[in-house]
């Protein structure tokens, strides 16, 4: 990589290991970020992009209660589920791991540590709801009751699914047990330690006001209202759990860490895990430390549900961090936060069974008509609604009328007019150096969009550049120039060609699966992008399912290289399916 290559972490929100995720989420917090990373990857940046499962807390254990087995079970089970997912999605992690790893613990323990050192972590006793009937206290999503902001009615212990507020659990208004289903609740006394996350609303007031308005507005205006309102106040961060990082301290053994306080330390401990697997202990600092390279930047991609804990929460822990002087660390550079993919006109549920599995889905149709359509619908605003139908007419009007026709018509008649290989242009007339220079302004303004996290925008520009090339082959027919003026059809099909080939880049971080497969067809042997693959890493928790990519050879792709004439084409092959009500019945029904 040259020596202007920035450095961007692609920090990616760390699902909970306890099911199937559903392509809400995949549209929401996990396509978005690839699709990013492989643009900068491709533009020749240094692209780290990390996550893992989140496998601690509540949402598991529930989970793990739920079926009868050990946590560690559900973790490995739901890990591999999305490890397997993410390969067959192309979902390019650099770096993706779990929390139950030693080296997480560590981390989180010494920020622990130095919280409590700096002054921002105190202990204090604390109210909680208790069930006398199972003799427990009731910890965040054991508890359900209707939201005090607005009303919601079932609100979990730790966080409205509806408005997305935190609060105490004690806030909750006719509160009941998810272990008993008692509504007889007492309030009991336990003791805890809290976050100052009152001590972070000024300074995470003065941070959200400088330089933030590239911002989407739905995270910035979130966040300022609750800093502008003072609303941050010290926060619970242990919980009377059995599951779940310890407490670095004597005498607090049947206590553990609160999974949300561990699970954002992860943006920084799976870059250090991945760092010292990879054999350079201290390459991570390039990304976070500040003192190194104040210059990277940290890219958060999540659902609106996560933005308090990415834009007040996480960044307030880190300046309790840096607090402490030596080795600041680098706060988050911008929180791409998306609203939410909706299934007729309600949310996805996995409690009520309202889902469209991203494992299931995979099975049933091509990872790429998934990349379109969710980027093509990018809740990058708003919230927007799914339905299959849509799905279907996206795919055959837009996808394959637009994309894979053009591709497949070309790529076919060059193929078998021209001997299998690229033909050698004449002299290119105006129409042909007119549709070449607007797809070249594509790097620019398709590049942009990308860069600025635009994705639907991006999606939208790259498949008005390809609609070019259908209306200078409309112009041009060169199936019908071959018969009269055989080299001016070879010049033709050349420049079709070349756009095409230029386009397959433009197209790559949404559909690089059918890049990657136009890319052969156009007889080049070095791929676009890296490779994909696992690993176990063995440390004294136990070994771990690792997913990993290979860089090379992107880098520096994102350019306007010349297509050689001669060159040995391989026979095409179409890129995407087409669908019909009939196919569309009958894997809509497998899925469920
Ligand atoms: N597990 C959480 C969820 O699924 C997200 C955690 S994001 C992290 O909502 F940053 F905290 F890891
Ligand atoms: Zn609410």
């Amino acid at each position: 990589m040259s020596d202007e290559a920035r450095k961007i972490l692609v920090g990616v929100a760390w699902p909970y290991a306890n099911g199937e995720k559903h392509i809400g989420q995949i549209a929401g917090a996990y396509l978005p970020p690839d699709i990013f990373a492989r643009y900068q990857r491709l533009q020749g940046n240094d692209v780290l992009m990390v996550s893992g499962s989140d496998t601690h807390g509540t949402p598991v254990t529930l989970k793990a209660e739920a079926e009868g087995v050990e946590p560690g079970v559900i973790i490995d089970k739901y890990h591999e589920m999305f490890v397997d997912g993410c390969l067959a999605m192309g979902l390019t992690f650099d770096w993706y791991t779990h929390t139950d790893t030693r080296n997480h613990w560590n981390v989180t323990q010494a920020m622990f540590l130095r919280h409590m050192a700096n002054g921002y972590i105190y202990r204090d006793i604390q109210r909680q709801w208790y069930d006398p009937v199972a003799g427990r206290f009731l910890a965040d999503r054991y508890v359900e009751g209707v939201c005090p902001f607005c009303g919601y009615e079932d609100a979990r212990g730790d966080q409205c699914d509806n408005c997305g507020r935190l609060y105490d659990a004690l806030e909750l208004k006719q509160p009941r047990s998810k272990l008993t289903g008692s509504t007889d609740l007492e309030i009991r006394e336990t003791e805890h330690f809290f976050l100052d996350m009152g001590k972070m609303n000024e300074p995470l007031l003065r941070w959200i006001n400088e330089g933030k308005d590239f911002w989407r507005p739905n995270v910035l205006n979130f966040t300022r209202g609750q800093l502008e309102l003072q609303e941050l106040r010290g926060r619970p961060i242990t919980r009377d759990i059995e599951w779940g990082i310890t407490i670095p301290l004597e005498g607090y053994e049947n206590k553990r860490i609160y999974v949300w306080y561990d699970a954002v330390i992860g943006y920084l401990s799976a870059p250090i895990e991945w760092a010292s697997v990879t054999g350079d202990e201290e390459a991570w600092r390039q990304w976070w430390d500040a003192g190194v390279n104040p210059d990277a930047r940290i890219y958060n991609f999540i659902g609106k549900d996560n933005i308090p804990f990415h834009t007040e929460i996480w960044p307030g822990m880190l300046m309790g961090w840096n607090d402490g002087g030596e080795g600041r660390l680098n706060l988050p550079y911008d929180v791409p936060a998306n609203e939410y993919l909706n299934l007729g006109g309600e949310q996805f549920s996995t409690s009520r069974g309202r889902v469209i599995g991203f494992n299931s889905v995979l099975e049933e149709f091509q990872p790429d008509a998934w990349r379109y359509v969710l980027t093509a619908l990018a809740p990058e605003t708003s919230d927007v609604e799914f339905t299959w139908l849509d799905f279907m007419e996206r795919i055959n009007n837009e996808l394959v009328a637009n994309w894979g026709n053009l591709v497949n018509r070309v790529m076919g008649f060059a193929y078998k007019r021209f001997d299998g290989h690229i033909p050698a242009p004449g002299a290119l007339d105006e129409t042909d150096e007119q549709l070449l220079a607007d797809i070249k302004a594509g790097f620019a303004s398709a590049g942009d969009l990308y860069d600025a996290v635009k994705l639907k925008s991006a999606l939208i520009e790259v498949r008005r550049l390809s609609q070019r090339v259908n209306q200078y082959l409309n112009d041009k027919a060169p199936w019908k120039l071959i018969k009269e003026d055989p080299e001016a059809a070879a010049t033709a099909v050349y420049v079709a060609l070349q756009a095409i080939d230029w386009l397959k880049i433009l197209w790559g971080p949404i559909l690089p699966f059918a890049s990657e497969q136009i890319n052969v067809m156009l007889g080049y042997t070095e791929p676009i992008f890296g490779r994909q693959y696992t690993q176990r890493v063995d440390d004294d928790r136990g070994d771990h399912l690792v997913l990993r990519y290979d860089h090379a050879p992107a880098a520096g792709r994102w350019a306007p290289s010349i297509l050689p004439p001669g060159q040995a084409m391989q026979p095409p092959t179409p890129l995407f399916e087409k669908l019909d009500d009939e196919i569309m019945a009958e894997r809509v029904a497998r899925i469920g």
